[in-house]
């Protein structure tokens, strides 16, 4: 149960380090900047999709499950870096995308009957998209209409045909072989829909987490989070073992505890989403914490990076929370530097507008951030301003105050109570000790009784 209290490091691997100069993140990279988290002193990483994809959702529109993508490196170079890895104790953790592959996937024309069909000429409800319109689309060979959750480029797999479920226990079992030591399950709570393909009902209440207008429109009981799930999720666990399963379940945290009859945690959305507000930072924790077993998350490659969304002078407020809730926490690539969202590319990447979150590591203080020596394919935000060289070497810096939190919360004890707080303060005893969050400004954790 090493991931109880552990910290995990997101990478995306596009742009944590090149080590070839073509401009793009690789895993030889990763494995030359591996003393990074050590410096750190996380416990984990987590890689985002490394698998060969067409990049209409930048890996996570899959076309091999076993494969490593030609830019970022080979089975080899995968190999050496889970080597390297637990050389270092630190552990290895994939993107599992089970919902979805690439519409260039050779499973869509080779097996067909793995994916989920329109039974009519046309739509056959009116599921949407999670990036808006249609969630169906005509596949112009065959001239049927396939679902897809995101993109058109992202069929749907169909998880109620065992064949489907074999063929995704057997990519679980491949990576495990070859070192990894869990997965975070992409999009899970999209892994089973209705049988009987019924319409979503109109949304009644509010929905405490980002959706497109559209998608927002709708109740969206049908085309996701089915009770199946836990059957679907089940077969994953089984072929897993004992390896660590996170899931994202986008959905509330009164949603989360079906999800964890296989996984062993969930992100905690609801604080990704808060208002940097003492109140609603509160209401969003309390619950999750509650479940014992979440991953707190305050950025990653889709949303806004901490810094933008929290504002500049809350960095370290939102970092001592981020480090002393109780259970395991994600911080993603750059958070711990300050690095702010980027202008992104023009024209975009990303057509859901998520390049300014993607923008390269800053190592040091050249122009590329000593991510690549060649031509960056995002470029570097602001490496004069942040950079990992400089901050080492200051003692004040947000680096080595994620460093010294990290260190910190191996001894901050058991046990975690909220307090009522005064205004704008998020307060609460963790273990020995008490922690402050002022949300307009820093925070302070002290020991009980000091
Ligand atoms: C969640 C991933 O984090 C996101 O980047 C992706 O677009 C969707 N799932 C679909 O796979």
């Amino acid at each position: 149960m090493w991931w109880r209290d552990a910290v995990v490091y997101q990478i995306y691997p596009r742009s944590f380090q090149d080590s070839d100069g073509d401009g793009v993140g690789d895993l030889r990279g990763i494995t030359q900047r591996l003393d990074h988290l050590v410096y750190l002193g996380v416990d984990a990483f987590w890689l985002s999709p490394i698998y060969p994809s067409p990049l209409a959702d930048f890996g996570y529109d899959v076309s091999d499950y076993t494969g490593v993508d030609p830019q970022l490196g080979t089975l080899a170079d995968f190999d050496m870096l889970v080597s390297e890895a637990h050389d270092r104790g630190l552990r290895v953790l994939l993107d599992l995308i089970p919902c979805h592959t690439s519409v260039e996937h050779p499973w869509f024309r080779e097996h067909p009957d793995w994916y989920i069909w329109s039974p009519v000429d046309g739509p056959p409800n009116n599921w949407v998209s999670a990036f808006g319109g249609p969630a169906w689309s005509r596949d112009e060979r065959s001239g049927r209409w396939y679902l897809h959750s995101f993109y058109p480029e992202q069929p749907d797999l169909d998880w109620r045909n065992p064949e489907v479920v074999e063929a995704m226990q057997g990519v679980v079992r491949f990576w495990l072989e070859r070192g990894a030591d869990g997965f975070r399950l992409d999009a899970i709570d999209k892994l089973i829909k209705d049988a009987e393909l019924r319409d979503d009902p109109p949304a009644t209440g509010e929905f405490p987490l980002p959706l497109h207008e559209e998608a927002a429109g709708l109740e969206r009981v049908y085309s996701g989070n089915r009770p199946e799930v836990v059957e679907a999720l089940a077969a994953i666990r089984a072929a897993a073992g004992d390896a660590f399963l996170v899931g994202e379940v986008f959905l509330p945290t009164s949603e989360y505890p079906r999800y964890l009859e296989a996984l062993d945690l969930v992100f905690a959305f609801e604080l990704l989403f808060s208002p940097w507000n003492a109140e609603r930072l509160r209401a969003a924790i309390a619950p999750a914490a509650e479940l014992e077993r979440v991953a707190w998350v305050m950025s990653n490659h889709d949303f806004g990076r901490l810094a933008s969304r929290v504002g500049r002078g809350n960095v370290r407020a939102a970092a001592l929370l981020l480090l002393t809730l109780p259970s395991a926490a994600f911080v993603y690539q750059g958070d711990e530097i300050g690095l702010e969202n980027g202008p992104g590319a023009d024209p975009p990447y990303d057509r859901a507008g998520r390049d300014p979150m993607r923008h390269p590591m800053q190592w040091d203080a050249s122009p590329n951030g000593g991510f690549t020596t060649g031509e960056p394919w995002l470029p570097a935000v602001d490496p004069v301003e942040r950079n990992v060289e400089a901050q080492r070497t200051d003692p004040d810096s947000l680096l080595n105050f994620y460093r010294w939190l990290i260190e910190r919360r191996r001894i901050l004890g058991e046990g975690f109570r909220m307090l009522d707080g005064a205004p704008g303060v998020v307060s609460y005893e963790r273990g020995e000790h008490l922690v402050e969050i002022h949300t307009a400004g820093e925070g302070m954790i002290r020991r009980l009784g000091e």
